[in-house]
Parts: C-alpha cells; structure tokens; sequence
C-alpha cells in the first residue's frame, strides 16, 4: 500500500511516499481502509523533532492521528463494512491503518466519509476545552476565541455559540466570512492587537506572546490549548475521549455543525501541505486522503 512515512526528524523533505505492506491487525484490532486523514500542525513538530521528548517517534513513522474509513477486518463491536472515525496514535496517512476499536464510533452519515477526518482532534479538543476547561456554563458568557480561523477554531465558534455564548472572535479577512457564518457575533482582526473588551471566557488557540489575561472579566477564565499562561489560566492536552467524538458526529449528523474543509489533497501531496502550514497560508481542516 501507498503511506506517507516520516524517514528521520528534519525538514518536509524526510517526508516520503512509499510501498509498504499492509499493516496486519494485532489480536483485537481493527484494520480500516482509509478515506481520510486531516493535517494537524503539531504533525509539523513531530516530524522536526521539536517535540521529541513528549513524543519519541519509531522512525521510518507513519503520521496521522485523524482517521476517517472503512473497517475491512472486524474486532470488538466493529464489523466489516462499519464507517468509522477516530484518533489514533498516527498511521492514517496510508491506505489501510490499524485501530483499536474502542477509539473508533461510527462516522457521520451526512458528509463525505473523508472529510469526517476533520473532527477527533481538532473538534474534541474545541469539545474539551469549552465543555470541561471552562469549568463554566456558557449561556449568556461573552466567549473570546482567539485563532477563530483555524481547525479547532471553527468547532469551537460553533460550539460556544450553540452553548449559548455570545462570540468574539479573531480572523483576519480570508476567514471572516467562515466565522461569521460559524456564529460570531463579533470578528475582530488580529492583525489590529488585541480587542479594547473584556470577556468571561478567553479561548486560545494560537501561540501567542500577547497578555490574553488582560483580556479576562473578573470571575473568568482564560483557556489556552498552546502556551500556557500564569495561573489561574488553565491549559491542557486533549484527551482522546471516543464519546466526545461520538457526540460531535451526532451534533454534525443533526446539522447543528459544519465541517470548515479548507482542501482535500492527495497523500503525496503531504510534504507540500508542511510547507504551506509552516508558511502560514494553511486555514480551516485540510483533507488528506489516499485516494486524491
Ligand atoms: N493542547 C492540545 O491538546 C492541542 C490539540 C490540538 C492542537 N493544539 C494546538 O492548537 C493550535 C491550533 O490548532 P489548529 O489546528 O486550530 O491550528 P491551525 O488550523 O493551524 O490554525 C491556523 C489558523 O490560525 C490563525 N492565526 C494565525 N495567526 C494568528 C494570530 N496571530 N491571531 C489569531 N489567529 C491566527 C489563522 O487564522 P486566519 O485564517 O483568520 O488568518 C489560521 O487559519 C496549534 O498550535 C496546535 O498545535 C493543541
């Protein structure tokens, strides 16, 4: 089969499509044929080893934590046939993955099977971070996310907003348009600074040098999924937690949340979509899939 391996720790060059056998289910495992992946940028410091240490890579390694695809080979509750999407450790950027069932729910049924990729790390995460990070109820909160055009930003407009919060959020004009459509309330361009407004929810999304604190109401709270910030802000690493997957398929199956699929490119094109993330021309989820 046709995977995208990374050969050493460097720069988007070690990323290589090779021919490698299909990888064989261990006992209880799964094997799915994949319709998708989607492009994270910690994929970018994986891969040049400025994550090393939280995450020692066994090289030649296949990225991929996204997957989206069809269970060939059943385990557990998961029968051939099954469309399934989940997180797993990487492995997705190839035509065929191994899964423990257990991380896979059944994919959403109203969108592509592909662009279902979309959602285990960059919708849980939006999905933990408002839900269980805030420690708060959102209705009525004013709700500032900032990197609103990003993959986790989309999921998170749309959730706060469906929470009940008045939205806030941060973009510059290639995604204005996306976020307002999401929910925002409010857009504000970051190229600008910072808003001249205080909130009950501060959401962080970008790596950022900028006092987000100022930004926080007394009584609120200031999240951040990339650096953290002094106490009491809170910042984490999602978790993967199948059923907040299987919660944001049914919110998508119900038509209550859209995918913000920037591009779906094929597997060899990986290396290129590196690049363009490292460039910063990267917006929304990007699709990768074997078949493109
Ligand atoms: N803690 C965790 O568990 C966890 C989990 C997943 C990801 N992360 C991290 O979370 C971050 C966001 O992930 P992601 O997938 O959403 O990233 P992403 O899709 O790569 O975000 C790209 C977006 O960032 C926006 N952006 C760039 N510079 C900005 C700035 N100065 N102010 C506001 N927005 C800016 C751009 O918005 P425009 O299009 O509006 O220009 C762009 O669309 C990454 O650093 C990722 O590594 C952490």
């Amino acid at each position: 089969m046709k995977a995208i391996r990374i050969h050493s720790y460097g720069d988007a060059s070690v990323l290589r499509l090779d021919d490698i056998p299909v990888p064989v289910p261990a006992a209880g495992q799964v094997l799915v044929k994949v319709a998708g992946t989607s492009f994270n940028p910690s994929e970018v410091g994986l891969r040049n080893g400025w994550l090393r240490g939280v995450f020692e890579l066994a090289l030649p390694y296949t990225p991929g934590w996204d997957l989206a695809g069809t269970v060939v080979h059943g385990a557990g509750n998961l029968a051939a046939g099954q469309a399934v999407v989940g997180r797993v450790d990487g492995g997705a950027a190839a035509e065929y993955a191994v899964a423990d069932p257990a991380l896979l729910v059944p994919a959403p049924v109203s969108v592509p099977l592909a662009h279902a990729a979309a959602l285990p790390v960059a919708g849980v995460t939006a999905w933990q971070a408002l839900f269980e990070h805030t420690g708060r109820d959102l209705r009525g909160a004013e709700l500032f996310v900032n990197g609103a055009g990003g993959g986790i930003g989309g999921f998170a407009v749309q959730l706060g907003r469906r929470a009940g919060a008045r939205v806030t959020a941060t973009a510059s004009a290639r995604s204005a348009d996306t976020v307002r459509r999401f929910g925002a309330a409010a857009v504000h361009d970051y190229s600008l600074g910072l808003p001249d407004a205080r909130f009950d929810v501060v959401l962080n999304l970008v790596p950022t040098g900028d006092d987000l604190a100022a930004l926080v109401r007394p009584g609120g709270v200031l999240v951040s999924v990339t650096n953290p910030f002094p106490a009491p802000a809170v910042h984490f690493v999602v978790r993967n937690r199948p059923a907040d997957l299987a919660q944001l398929v049914a919110l998508v199956d119900g038509g209550a949340l859209d995918l913000d699929i920037a591009g779906v490119r094929g597997l060899a094109e990986l290396p290129a979509v590196h690049l363009e993330a490292e460039a910063g021309t990267l917006r929304g989820k990007t699709i990768v899939t074997p078949g493109g």
